[in-house]
């Protein structure tokens, strides 16, 4: 089949997207719609006799105008928020033209937190946490005040990956401080999201979790769901996790499915997750989820395998990861969510570890003003002498000069026969990424023994209670001061 593919999007994730398109055996021309010139996602568009239109692409009627003009046979749409605008209701109704990236009701499971929370407590799927959410920061402050709980407050809409608080409720004498620390929260996740209107609940706040997190991404036909690796995403600026949430600072991912610190047997649990939660969106909102869909997963002593977030969409570096070794042609895995073919394809990937990291200028996440603009040197050679893989990010060429756009400028993906092995490969070689007149951030932690070690003694020690309460059938109680014991019924 010959196709004419139109991708939106201009990161390191749709970069990768591009990369394995362009391997494709299919006839494809691709097309790429970015506000930036992304010279990555620019040369794979080149080689196949497309190009890059610099544009809006997360205005549908942009869409529908570059899609009708280069004649489009698909839309594969990169990133989240042209989902949450309908640009995949726009494509199809108004040019009827296939998306790989769901109706804006479905992708609702991104967008909305507290519709994601409601279904799973509606269909009642495991991995579930309970949680409240507030249209109005009065009377979530309200809430803040009556309740002593470890809460995880965060945003209702997603933002970017951002905005999550977590405030734990261990020592008595502490919690006139804590409160102050929630309500302030509360205020700035208010007033950061008084510019959506597309969402009813404002706030979200939810009982505090911890274990380790672990990204499964899988495509979906709306039926059937084909789980790809695991990954883990490392969220912090810097080292040891500790510094704002970024969108993410690197990824790790094994030569197997999973990781170093998830069983198979919750490989599985988790993939029933994720399955459940599509089935559960058809039934409620009549919509086939048509793309990826990606559990952002924890393994909790509640349950095991827990639901934080999903992303209607690849991870961004968690995309990278899996694309940079996937062997599969994407285009038939593109023709059989479209068919709902997905049980015939077999996902191959070259058998090795993959680290991702991300170099970006100083002032990312929180200065977006002091990390744009500036003038970018790469050594890009010897970064593929290396064995790794250059993927550019938030950047913009003109007239050959290329500059920071404000986010992650680019991400490097090395491999190895394990993660310590590809990570070691990426550290040699980031600092062949410069700014001429500023500095970058980067991570050297992420992949490394000693990191792994720790998620690795972390993730038993959750084992053995969630087990243990899985084997005898124990219910879970709260203990609430003043109030007694409760039975949670899940
Ligand atoms: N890496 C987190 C995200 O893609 O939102």
């Amino acid at each position: 089949m010959s196709y004419r593919i139109l991708l939106l999007g201009e990161g390191a994730r749709e970069h990768a997207i591009a990369e394995a398109i362009s391997r494709s055996v299919h006839k494809v021309k691709l097309y790429a719609l970015s506000s930036h010139v992304n010279p990555g996602i620019r040369d794979c568009c080149k080689r196949t006799g497309g190009e890059l239109i610099v544009g809006d692409f997360l205005n549908p009627d942009k869409v529908v105008e570059v899609a009708r003009n280069i004649g489009a046979d698909l839309v594969v749409v990169g990133p989240e928020e042209p989902l949450f605008r309908g640009v995949t209701n726009a494509v199809e109704e108004k040019l009827g033209v296939p998306c790989i990236g769901p109706r804006r009701e479905a992708a609702q499971i991104e967008q909305s937190k507290a519709f994601l929370r409601e279904l799973m407590w509606k269909y009642k799927i495991p991995g579930r946490l309970r949680f409240r959410t507030f249209r109005d920061v009065a009377e979530a402050l309200e809430y803040i005040k009556e309740t002593g709980e470890s809460v995880a407050i965060k945003p209702a809409r997603q933002v970017g990956g951002k905005g999550v608080k977590i405030v734990a409720d261990i020592q008595a004498y502490l919690r006139d401080v804590r409160t102050e620390v929630k309500i302030e929260h509360v205020k700035r996740i208010y007033s950061e999201l008084s510019r959506y209107s597309d969402i009813e609940h404002r706030i979200l706040i939810e009982e505090k979790v911890e274990g380790p997190e672990y990204t499964l991404q899988c495509f979906t036909d709306g039926q059937n769901v084909m789980p790809l690796p695991l990954v883990q995403d490392y969220k912090h600026a810097f080292e040891l996790g500790i510094g704002p949430e970024t969108g993410g600072m690197g990824s790790i991912m094994d030569k197997g499915w999973v990781l170093p610190f998830i069983t198979q047997e919750e490989y599985e649990r988790s993939v029933e997750i994720v399955r459940r939660i599509v089935q559960a969106v058809r039934e409620e909102t009549g919509t086939e989820y048509r793309g990826i869909i990606a559990g952002q997963m924890m393994l909790t002593t509640i349950w095991g395998p827990t639901v934080i977030e999903c992303y209607s969409r690849f991870g961004d570096p968690e995309g990278v990861n899996v694309l940079s070794v996937l062997e599969t042609d994407i285009v038939d895995i593109f023709e059989a969510v479209l068919s709902k073919a997905l049980p015939k394809i077999k996902i191959e990937r070259k058998p090795v570890a993959v680290v991702v990291k991300a170099v970006a200028p100083a002032g990312y996440p929180l200065n977006k003003r002091l990390a744009q603009g500036h003038i970018l040197e790469i050594d890009k050679e010897k970064i593929e002498s290396k064995g790794c893989k250059l993927y550019f990010g938030s950047v913009h060429e003109e007239e050959g000069v290329l500059k920071t756009a404000g986010s992650r400028a680019v991400e490097i993906a090395g491999f190895g026969d394990n993660i310590p092995e590809a990570a070691e490969k990426v550290n040699s070689v980031l600092g062949c990424v410069r700014l001429r007149d500023w500095k970058v951030l980067y991570r050297l932690d992420i992949g490394s023994e000693e990191s792994l070690r720790k998620i690795i003694m972390q993730a038993e020690l959750i084992r053995q209670v969630y087990r243990a309460r899985l084997s005898r059938e124990l219910k879970i109680y709260d203990w609430i001061p003043g109030k007694g014991l409760r039975v949670i019924e899940y």
